[in-house]
């Protein structure tokens, strides 16, 4: 089988013109995106991919009404609760990046659940990406790094891109291969700043509850195609 992205991460974008296009309310756009996020996560499994990234809310996204904030993290909860049996029979490991700790106390206790149930699992690595921003993520590595230089546990010169990678929520695991945006919008919107920097970015017009698996695998697809030179000839 050809080369298979090891690392893919999406910003599931769309919920919202979804939910509007079928005269649904907004939060039943994200209840469809939850669902769209399920089956996507089981092709990955299936398909071998090693890492999967998902960017559920971001930092920014709490600008929204009370309402809509407070009913995606009822979505995430149910959707935990309904899935982690067989996310953990898939041998999948769930990983959140972000400040998931300042969540409302039932969705931190959900995400616990699904970090301690599924931790010694081998097989896709599922990142959730909430309440993640990447110039937070990026503020706040640094600031780790100035504490181990200040702990006299690393010294200035010992700072290499490789060291500073390990600080960031993404430490341990391989750069994202390929970035996907669904809903047309071609924009980063503070996601994965630092790790996409050699990405290959495919952009879906696709909203996001109407993403399949198939359009998945041609997204991966259309990865396939791309000649990746890393700055070489
Ligand atoms: C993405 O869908 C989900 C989140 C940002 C939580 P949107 O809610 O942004 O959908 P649009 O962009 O309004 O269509
Ligand atoms: C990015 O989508 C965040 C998530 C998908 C969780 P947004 O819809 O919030 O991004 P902008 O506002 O269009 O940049
Ligand atoms: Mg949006």
């Amino acid at each position: 089988m050809s080369i298979l992205p090891r690392h893919i991460a999406i910003v599931m974008d769309g919920n919202g013109r979804w939910a509007e296009k079928h005269g649904k309310r907004r939060l039943q756009g994200h209840d469809a995106g939850m669902k769209a996020m399920k089956e996507i996560v089981k092709r990955s499994s299936a398909l071998g991919v090693g890492y999967l990234t998902v960017y559920a809310f971001s930092t920014e996204n709490w600008k929204r009404s009370a309402i809509e904030v407070s009913g995606i993290f009822k979505l995430l909860v149910r959707y935990v609760d309904q899935e982690l049996q067989e996310l953990n029979d898939n041998n999948v490991v769930v990983n959140i990046l972000g400040s998931y700790r300042s969540l409302p106390a039932d969705a931190v206790a959900a995400l616990e659940r699904a970090l301690a149930t599924t931790a010694r699992n081998t097989g896709l690595h599922f990142n959730i990406a909430l309440n993640y921003g990447s110039r937070p993520e990026i503020c706040e590595a640094v600031r780790s790094v100035a504490v181990a230089v200040k702990d006299g546990r690393l010294s200035p010169e010992e700072i290499t891109e490789e060291i500073f990678s390990g600080f960031l929520d993404t430490g341990g695991m391989p750069d994202p291969d390929l970035v996907i945006r669904t809903s047309g919008e071609k924009r980063l919107s503070n996601f994965l700043l630092w790790q996409s920097a050699y990405s290959e970015f495919v952009f879906t017009d696709v909203l996001w509850p109407d993403f399949s698996p198939e359009e998945l695998e041609r997204c991966i697809e259309e990865f396939r195609q791309r000649n990746r030179r890393f700055g070489g000839r």
